[in-house]
């Protein structure tokens, strides 16, 4: 399925150029971390967005956020709709009119899949096939979709490459490669432009610190900042390919604008290329913090056993999006933890709506 010989980009490609010609996007999961962060990108970028979120797991306060940063100029080619994409009319709604799909709700968390496999299923299997009939029926030119590292499974080879995947470990990893499934089908069947981008472990500003399902990076920081130890799930050394929302943002781009040629249809691992141990990370934290909070207790972490189903190394081998998409990650997770940590920090965080 995934074919390597694919030609690379025309040296001609320039994402600064194709970015310059206003389109009607549809960016779902906008009240969430990633989605927030393309809305943002997009309505700076001069571009109409609709957006489409239903507030499960993201935040008002994300889109009040995205609204300051932007100004009232752009945010008025902003259109929200507030709705379920488990509702295929919802999903219809939202397409009318779209040229590009940038499609991020999903229920994200491999320990809440596990909790409720039904749920995961409803949003991230039968909403991803809503979202992509929809898609179809209004003829939207390209439908990009958040995949996930999770898919590699039990697979032990790395660095991970596109075209070897193993067994899927979670309900969330089924769901996800189901998504993939699908869009190929529907580039196949319908002939409908569909690129995924599989994400390791992507971390910034509005990650949500708060809850049982929340990611390691704002957790910790979070932890840290309140002067609390944070819990290490085995010894520390297992690694993660941690990657910036910046590069994210890069990456959905240029996934959306590439020319029509080899990069479509195609899965892509979206990562830095670098493995960071746990231990690391915590030490990168805490150098972070420090740095903005004086007076900060530093603790150091709790130790317990390794937590089921976690797997013990990450790291994406980005080669195939560097050549088919042009994709080049600008920020290294200590540069991307340099900027975000200031959000963590900040004083309405902990108490986001
Ligand atoms: N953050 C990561 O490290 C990571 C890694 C791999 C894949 N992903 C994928 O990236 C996408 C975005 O993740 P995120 O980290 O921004 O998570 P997030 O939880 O912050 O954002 C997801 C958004 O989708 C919305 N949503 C959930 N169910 C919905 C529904 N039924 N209808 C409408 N909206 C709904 C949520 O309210 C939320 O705002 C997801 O598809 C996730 O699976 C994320």
């Amino acid at each position: 399925m995934h074919d390597f010989s694919l030609p690379p980009l025309p040296p001609s490609y320039d994402l600064q150029a194709a970015l310059r010609t206003p389109r009607r996007w549809l960016v779902t999961g906008s009240a969430g971390f990633i989605g927030s962060h393309l809305l943002e990108h997009l309505l700076l970028a001069g571009h109409s967005v609709v957006s489409l979120d239903n507030f499960a797991t993201g935040h008002r306060s994300n889109l009040d956020e995205v609204r300051s940063k932007v100004g009232e100029a752009a945010w008025a080619r902003h259109r929200f709709i507030e709705g379920d994409i488990v509702d295929p009319q919802i999903c219809q709604q939202a397409c009318h009119g779209v040229d590009l799909v940038l499609h991020q709700a999903a229920l994200g968390s491999v320990p809440r899949s596990l909790e409720d496999p039904l749920r995961t299923h409803a949003v991230n299997a039968t909403g991803f096939l809503n979202m992509l009939v929809a898609a179809r029926d209004a003829g939207c030119a390209r439908f990009v979709f958040a995949a996930s590292s999770s898919t590699y499974g039990d697979h032990p080879a790395l660095p991970k490459v596109e075209a070897n995947i193993g067994n899927p470990l979670s309900p969330y990893a089924v769901t996800k490669y189901l998504d993939e499934l699908y869009a190929s089908v529907f580039t196949r069947s319908y002939g409908m432009q569909t690129i995924g981008l599989r994400y390791f472990n992507v971390f910034g500003a509005r990650q949500d610190p708060n809850g049982a399902y929340a990611a390691v990076i704002p957790n910790w920081a979070s932890r840290i900042s309140r002067g609390e130890p944070c819990i290490i799930n085995g010894d520390g050394e297992t690694t993660r390919d941690f990657c910036y929302i910046a590069n994210v943002v890069q990456a959905n781009m240029r996934a959306a604008l590439v020319p029509a040629q080899g990069a479509l249809h195609e899965i892509f691992n979206v990562a830095f290329g670098e493995q960071t141990t746990l231990n690391q990370l915590h030490g990168l934290l805490c150098e972070n913090l420090q740095a903005l909070i004086p007076n900060l207790k530093l603790l150091p972490p709790t130790y317990r056993d390794f937590r089921k189903g976690d797997v013990r190394h990450s790291l994406a081998d980005i080669g195939k999006a560097q050549k088919l998409l042009g994709y080049a990650p600008a920020r290294s997770v200590r540069q991307g933890l340099g900027e975000a940590m200031e959000w963590y920090v900040a004083p309405d965080v902990a108490h986001a709506a």
